[in-house]
């Protein structure tokens, strides 16, 4: 018998994480307009990466917000998405994590706002979600993949100190993907001395 979590629904996630000038929580109702106002507004920016952005629809949002919102009882999922919010109620972005990559690990995803990138969102989501990924029991390890050519999702666990561990062939699933995905991992032990907890340090004391 062992009590680390396989592949399927065994996250029990919490219903939100703040980070300095960041806050992820999980959708709740009323949330779909925002949503589905971001990636409208993003769509030329997410569509190379991302194919499910075309043709987004409002009910997309709707499903979106149903799915991931927490439910009574806390039933455990296979992924979870929060919605990222800065301290002004702006929706920046969407981040998630997916028990899809074996027993013990969970994997990072994330799209940011065309109009709120390149100000470190994505990074301090994901050192967030690292954190939050680490409180829940049998978490061993957290990995972020992406495809070669994203030079911009490259740049997320680079800068929180996440091991690049393998690339691998990988169909292309979106129009500006080149078929090889890069996969970075961070483990527990390493976490605590890692950029990314650093970061998210210095986020919570310069904005508590
Ligand atoms: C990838 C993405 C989430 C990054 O969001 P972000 O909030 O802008 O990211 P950050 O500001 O935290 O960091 C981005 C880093 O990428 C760098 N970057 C941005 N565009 C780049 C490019 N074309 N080439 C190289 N680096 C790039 C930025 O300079 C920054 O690094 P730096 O601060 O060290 O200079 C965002 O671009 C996005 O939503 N892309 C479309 C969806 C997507 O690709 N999701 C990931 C799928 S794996």
């Amino acid at each position: 018998m062992t009590d680390e979590p396989t592949a399927g629904e065994w996250l029990v996630p919490p219903p939100r994480t703040a980070a300095g000038w960041l806050l992820l929580r999980r959708p709740e109702p009323g949330d779909s307009s925002a949503l589905y106002d971001a990636v409208v507004a993003s769509v030329d920016h997410l569509r190379p990466w991302m194919s499910w952005a075309e043709g987004y629809t409002p009910q997309m949002a709707e499903a979106f917000v149903d799915r991931n919102a927490a439910k009574p009882g806390d039933p455990p999922v296979a992924e979870v998405s929060y919605l990222v919010w800065d301290r002004d109620d702006h929706l920046l972005g969407v981040c998630g994590l997916h028990a899809r990559i074996g027993p013990g690990a969970l994997e990072i995803g994330y799209w940011v706002d065309v109009r709120r990138t390149g100000r470190g969102v994505a990074t301090l989501a994901a050192a967030a979600l690292t954190e939050l990924a680490f409180s829940i029991s049998g978490v061993r390890a957290v990995e972020i993949h992406h495809d070669e050519a994203n030079r911009a999702s490259r740049a997320v666990p680079a800068r929180l100190g996440y091991e690049l561990v393998a690339t691998v062939d990988d169909a292309p699933g979106a129009p500006a993907e080149v078929g090889a995905e890069l996969q970075w991992r961070m483990t527990r032990s390493a976490w605590p001395f890692s950029d990314g907890a650093r970061l998210l340090e210095a986020a919570r004391t310069s904005s508590p």
